[in-house]
Order: structure tokens, then sequence, then C-alpha cells
């Protein structure tokens, strides 16, 4: 059994391997100047845990290109981002269900996938056999005992958001939207008064990072965000920073350089649960 590092996991599956006491594969990977991309496995493979987290396109071709080397061999594909979960269900007539083809892609290539905290229960719907780990409890070690309160961005969130805090043993609430009236509405905490408190928000994902501004600019508080999934699009971090939040934190799920919580342990240690 080998791990190979897909191009974006590279920093994550070094650990994974160290984790599990199994070797890390060689392998090539390049791109034509027409943008087609290339993938060579420089040794000979029996098995292989492919740890490649989806966040573009590519990573999708490059996933298709090592199934292809790798084929008729038992694979575990780990995801630890799961990208395109967004889209987990036609919300207009005629859309593509995009996790759904993705779940099928996978699961049709794979022996087993295991993701981290996939987007929704509607997203995960679609695999047959997913493996699913929660990083959640990770955020909340990180937290463990820094006089913290946690706050989700809306109820909906609440229970992901419980599960941080519970391990980190701090108070948590969410962010309710009050009407004023018909032009103004107030974003505030549902439960808690965390005036002069340092405030944690905690979100599965930190996208264009939209929601945490708009979390942030409505409290009168030390702020900190904290997300599993760091996709950090259109400049988020800047916004972020610009919108008074202190510190941002994330998994590696995504590698960014905020990504300093690993998954590593908790997926090797999933892994060899299952193997
Ligand atoms: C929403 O359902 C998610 O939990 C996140 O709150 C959302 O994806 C974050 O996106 P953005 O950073 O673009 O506001």
């Amino acid at each position: 059994m080998h791990v190979i590092a897909g191009p974006s996991s590279p920093i994550l599956s070094k650990k994974l391997s160290e984790e599990l006491r199994t070797p890390l594969a060689k392998v090539t990977y390049g791109k034509f100047p027409d943008g087609e991309l290339y993938v060579r496995v420089e040794e000979k493979i029996k098995d292989a845990i492919i740890v490649q987290s989806i966040r573009s396109s590519d990573d999708i071709v490059y996933l298709m290109l090592l199934f292809d080397v790798l084929k008729n061999r038992e694979i575990y594909a780990v995801i630890p981002y799961m990208g395109y979960a967004r889209q987990d269900k036609a919300f207009k007539e005629g859309e593509a269900v995009s996790i759904r083809a993705i779940a099928e892609f996978l699961e049709s290539n794979a022996e087993k996938v295991i993701s981290v905290n996939l987007h929704s229960r509607d997203a995960a719907s679609h695999f047959k056999n997913l493996i699913e780990v929660d990083a959640m409890p990770l955020i909340g070690e990180f937290y463990k005992d820094k006089d913290v309160i946690m706050i989700s961005p809306d109820k909906g969130s609440l229970e992901r958001v419980k599960v941080a805090a519970k391990v980190a043993g701090c108070e948590y609430d969410y962010f309710e939207k009050i009407r004023i009236d018909a032009e103004n509405v107030e974003i505030k905490p549902k439960n808690l008064d965390v005036k002069g408190k340092n405030v944690v928000v905690v979100d599965d994902i930190i996208s264009t990072g939209g929601t945490i501004v708009k979390a942030v600019e409505s409290l009168n508080a030390k702020v900190d965000a904290a997300c599993i999934h760091a996709v950090l699009a259109s400049n988020a971090l800047n916004k972020l920073f610009s919108a008074g939040v202190n510190r941002v934190t994330a998994t590696d799920t995504i590698e960014q350089p905020i990504s300093v919580i690993s998954v590593a342990k908790l997926l090797a240690y999933t892994i060899c649960n299952i193997l």
C-alpha cells in the first residue's frame, strides 16, 4: 500500500503517510502548453490511498488520470475537501446536481471514499458508501481553555458549532437576523451578550468571507474566525482582516497559510479502522 499525494494535498498527504507509516509514492504531475494535464506514477504500486482535495476542475482531472494509472488496484480515495457539494440539488430546472456526478465518478473508481465534513446532508446522500469524518472537535481542541465564546453564523450550523464548543469547554450561540423595519435587518447573537468578550465565529467553509464579515461587523468584540475548509475565494482573507477579524484559523483540508489544524491524525485513525 502506498499513499499518493494528489497535487492539491501534498502537505496533508505527507503527514498522513507518516501517521500511517505507509510510504509516499513518487508521482510526477505536469501541464502541457495547451493546458492538458499529465500524470506519471513513477513506481510499481499495488494498492493506494490517494489524497486529493477537489477545489477545481484540474483537481478532478488529476484524480481521473490517477484512477487510470491504478486501474484494477484497490484504491481508497481521500478527498479532504469535497468541492461541488454546494450544488447538492437542482435549484432550477435543468441544473446539474454537481455533487451527484462527483459521487458517481469517485465511487465507480475507488473502493472507499473518505471525506471531511461535507457541506450538507443532502450532498452526502448522493454517496452510497461515503465515510465522512467530523473535524469540528479539532477546532474545539485548538480553542480549549482559551476563554472564548463560539458563534455559528446561523441556526442551521449550530449543531456543528456545538460539537467544537463542547470540546473547547466554552459557551456557544448563533446569529439571529432581526428585522428592524422594511429596510433594516440587525444581526446579533441570539442569547449571549458578547460585548468585550473573545468571540470565535465558526463555520464549515469560508469562501468569499461574506458570511463572516457580516457577522463580525455586527459585533462589538474581539473576533476570530475558524473554519474547516478555507476555500478563500476572491481575496477573502483581506476582506476578513479589513473587517477587523483578529485571526483566521482553518484545517488543512485545503492547504492555505492559515491551515494550522491538521486532519492527518483523524484521517489516519479512520483509515486504520477500515483497512
Ligand atoms: C453556508 O451554507 C456555509 O455554511 C458557509 O457559511 C458559506 O459557504 C460561506 O461562504 P462565504 O464565505 O462565501 O460567505
